[in-house]
């Protein structure tokens, strides 16, 4: 039987199919994003440049000699490639796993088409299995762990971890998305919060998804 990790890079391999030469590319972080920059190079195929998510990301694309831009430079993003923590039917996400929600969120934002990839693992019908990923700013994380409390949450500070913007994430779990678009939004109004790792507002438009039976490419299912 397949491991995660191969699952993780047969789907970022079946998505470099997505990936147009001479165009930019959005890139967010984690192991599958690991796995496409590695296949991305293997293909051979030139970009005009990539827009990184994380300082994590950008080391990467050095290492395998793939361009980077800043999100300043380009003039919009056909596509963003990034792996999540969660997906479901509606391909909402939650993502932040690997700290990078809020320039994975605003280079998502900017793109036209967002293609996710991951492993069976992470398809799920109902989001919040994991904890969501919430960035706040260090001063404002007792004030904020107080707010998410009352939203029905259970705040747990990411220990030892600071973001490329130097701020810090608290970890929620418990917290109810029978209605996720009202709690990104409930959360992200919270004074102190920077972002939060909930991708409702902007679903992907696609998942490929690596399956023990095979690669499944899908789209919302409403
Ligand atoms: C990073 C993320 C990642 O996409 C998410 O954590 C999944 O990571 P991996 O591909 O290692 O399973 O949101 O902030």
């Amino acid at each position: 039987m397949a491991t995660q990790d191969e699952l993780k890079r047969q789907a970022a391999q079946k998505a470099v199919e997505y990936v147009n030469e001479n165009e930019y590319l959005g890139i967010g972080t984690g192991s599958t994003v690991y796995f496409f920059i590695e296949a991305l190079a293997q293909s051979k195929k030139q970009i005009k440049g990539a827009v990184s998510t994380s300082a994590l990301t950008s080391e990467t694309l050095k290492k395998f000699g793939i361009p980077e831009v800043t999100l300043n430079e380009v003039n919009g993003l056909p596509l963003y490639i990034d792996g999540a923590d969660e997906i479901n039917h509606l391909l909402q996400m939650i993502k932040g796993g690997g700290g990078a929600l809020l320039n994975e969120k605003i280079v998502a934002s900017a793109a036209e088409k967002f293609i996710c990839i991951a492993d069976e693992s992470k398809y799920t019908s109902r989001l919040g299995h994991v904890s969501l990923p919430v960035e706040v700013t260090p001063n404002a994380r007792s004030l904020v762990a107080r707010r998410l409390l009352k939203l029905g949450g259970e705040p747990e500070l990411r220990l030892g971890f600071t973001s490329d913007h130097g701020n810090q994430i608290l970890d929620v779990a418990n917290l109810n998305f029978d209605e996720p678009i009202k709690m990104e939004d409930a959360i992200n109004k919270i004074p102190g919060v920077v972002e939060n790792g909930l991708f409702t507002h902007h679903p992907a438009d696609l998942l490929v998804l690596g399956c023990s039976d095979g690669i499944k490419v899908l789209t919302a299912r409403v």
